[in-house]
């Protein structure tokens, strides 16, 4: 749905379904293919004791995450061609219940989901990962464009793209909710682990070991094992070179991509710098103020990260 002000700007928007949610007022914006019946179905799908829910605003360092989940959980055999690791760790809104019912537990679960909309188990774990959002709104453009049998807008512009993602209008709904909500419910609850993409750019090692602690406390010993053998596979199959060769590969995405716009696109931190006006660096600024005085410490996050949030 258009705001007033993208409406009197004439501001070209992509295609998104609309589906409806007991938690919201109005309407949240979801991939193109998927109905309110296949949303339902996510919504309500019942978590089991065992299950591990991977969740993320889109374009926050999902695949990432999963693939290091992945390794860690198969003693670090990567995928290769032919094999792709939406096959593995099911999208619980994109593919909806009734296929995350049929996987193979324990399952790992992917899901953009609001925190009130995603299922709840108290037994069950889960992992949130953020990313700055003055990043995370130039992936999620070049995502847009590149998908553009999912989202007609390949000569979208970024400064359209950009009024679509401030106002909550971008499929998986409003990143200033998503991602300050689900850091208060981390800080609340002992199953939910929640991680910066920043972080893991800095020190992937570290925060590997903090995830499997988290995981299972077995998992973090048989990366230590044997001089940390399983530890560095892992930190090597994940590392964003490898990704995005695999990913040509179509293990990590299984839908083609423009040449130029592979889904493992550049994977920087401060890749918008070149991308936002001044002005739109600022309003970015407000919202994460806004959302920090609502969730007390949010718009901290990055604060050790000098520079990452200023020209
Ligand atoms: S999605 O479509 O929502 O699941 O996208 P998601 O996986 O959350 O985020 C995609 C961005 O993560 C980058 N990426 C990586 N960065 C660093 N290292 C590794 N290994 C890696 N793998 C994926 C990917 O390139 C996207 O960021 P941008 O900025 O577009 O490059």
């Amino acid at each position: 749905m258009a705001s007033e002000r993208d409406e009197k700007a004439g501001v070209k928007r992509p295609f998104y379904a609309y589906v409806k949610h007991p938690s919201i007022d109005g309407e949240y914006p979801v991939i193109g293919h998927i109905t309110q019946e296949l949303f339902n179905s996510a919504v309500t799908y019942k978590p089991d004791p065992s299950d591990l829910f991977i969740a993320s605003y889109p374009k926050n360092g999902t695949t990432w995450l999963m693939n290091i989940i992945h390794l860690i959980k198969t003693n670090g055999v990567p995928l290769g061609k032919g094999q792709c690791l939406d096959d593995v760790i099911p999208f619980l809104e994109f593919e909806g219940g009734e296929v995350i019912k049929r996987a193979q537990k324990p399952r790992t679960i992917k899901t953009h989901l609001f925190y009130d909309m995603t299922p709840h188990n108290p037994d069950a774990k889960y992992v949130f990962v953020a990313r700055n959002p003055k990043d995370v709104v130039v992936s999620f453009y070049y995502h847009t464009v590149g998908f553009d049998e999912h989202y007609k807008f390949k000569n979208g512009t970024f400064d359209d793209y950009f009024e679509v993602f401030l106002s909550g209008g971008c499929d998986s709904g409003d990143y200033f909710k998503m991602v300050p909500e689900w850091f208060k419910k981390s800080q609340e609850k002992k199953n939910i682990h929640f991680m910066l993409y920043e972080d893991m750019k800095k020190d992937v090692r570290s925060e590997i070991l903090k995830l499997a602690e988290f995981l299972d406390d077995s998992y973090q010993q048989s990366l230590l094992e044997n001089d940390e053998e399983l530890l560095n596979k892992v930190i090597e199959f994940s590392s964003f070179k490898k990704m995005q060769k695999d990913s040509k590969d179509g293990v990590f995405c299984p839908e083609s991509r423009p040449a130029d716009l592979p889904f493992v696109r550049k994977g920087i931190t401060g890749d918008w710098k070149t991308h936002l006006s001044r002005d739109q660096s600022e309003r970015i600024d407000q919202r994460l103020a806004e959302a920090g005085r609502l969730n007390s410490g949010f718009d901290q996050l990055w604060s050790e990260y000098d520079g990452l949030l200023s020209f």
